[in-house]
């Protein structure tokens, strides 16, 4: 392996980041847009049901690359990388972990426990399972409703915070991170250490 490509993710860890996050920042998208919008009810009913469709798809991702991540180290981060600034960087990704299964495990809680019982057709393709024992249970139901809705924000938090470091560290350190997370491509200037 080239010293370059030490310092890259591998191809399945970026394959798996970028479609993810186009999924995760949709899911934010559609979950404000039929929460908040004043849309048509059928409009609104299919966006719940397309909302649905992708994140319970998007917990089968987690588990995909929770495991390709547990097996494959990632690159050391950046040497110039202030120490309080890397440990900043750890927790910011450990938080994205986090957010990427509590958010979609409070919202398959949410629709299990409600007591309009309506089932999650995945793309009209598949019938995702409720999960047991808690149908119509309205205790749960509202924990679910409130945690779903706090880790949202807190997840599309995360993500511009995450979105912000990048572009700082482009921006104002002059390191562009980018390449780690791509196929191929140089990382810093020339003849800089990373
Ligand atoms: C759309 C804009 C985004 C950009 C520009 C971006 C960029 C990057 C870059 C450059 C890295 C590598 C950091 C490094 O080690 O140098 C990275 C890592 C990471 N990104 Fe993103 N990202 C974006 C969106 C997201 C989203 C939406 C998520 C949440 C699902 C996410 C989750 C992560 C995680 C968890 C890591 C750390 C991977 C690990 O070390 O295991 N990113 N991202
Ligand atoms: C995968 C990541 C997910 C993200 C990022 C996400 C995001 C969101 C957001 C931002 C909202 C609006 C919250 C508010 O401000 O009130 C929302 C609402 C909702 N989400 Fe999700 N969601 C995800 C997964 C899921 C899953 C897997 C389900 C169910 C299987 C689900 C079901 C719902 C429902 C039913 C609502 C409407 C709640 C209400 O009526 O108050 N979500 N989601």
């Amino acid at each position: 392996m080239t010293a370059d490509a030490a310092q890259r993710y591998t191809a399945v860890a970026v394959a798996l980041h970028w479609v993810m996050a186009a999924a995760f920042l949709l899911m934010l998208t559609s979950g404000l847009s039929m929460t908040y919008l004043d849309i048509d009810k059928s409009l609104k009913f299919n966006l719940y049901q397309w909302h649905k469709s992708l994140g319970v798809l998007l917990l089968a991702a987690f588990v995909l690359r929770i495991g390709w991540r547990l097996f494959h180290k990632p690159p050391a981060l950046p040497a110039f990388m202030p120490r309080l600034e890397a440990l900043a960087a750890k927790a910011g990704h450990i938080a994205l972990y986090v957010c990427m299964i509590a958010v979609p495990l409070s919202g398959w809680a949410m629709v299990s426990s409600s007591v309009y019982g309506l089932p999650t057709i995945v793309f009209g393709w598949f019938e995702w399972p409720h999960i047991p024992k808690i149908a119509g249970n309205e205790a749960v139901n509202t924990a679910a409703k409130n945690a779903h809705w706090l880790l949202a924000w807190f997840f599309g938090l995360c993500i511009a915070g995450h979105i912000a470091a990048v572009i700082k560290h482009a921006v104002i350190d002059k390191h562009n991170l980018m390449p780690r997370m791509w196929f191929s491509g140089a990382r810093c200037k020339k003849g800089e250490t990373p």
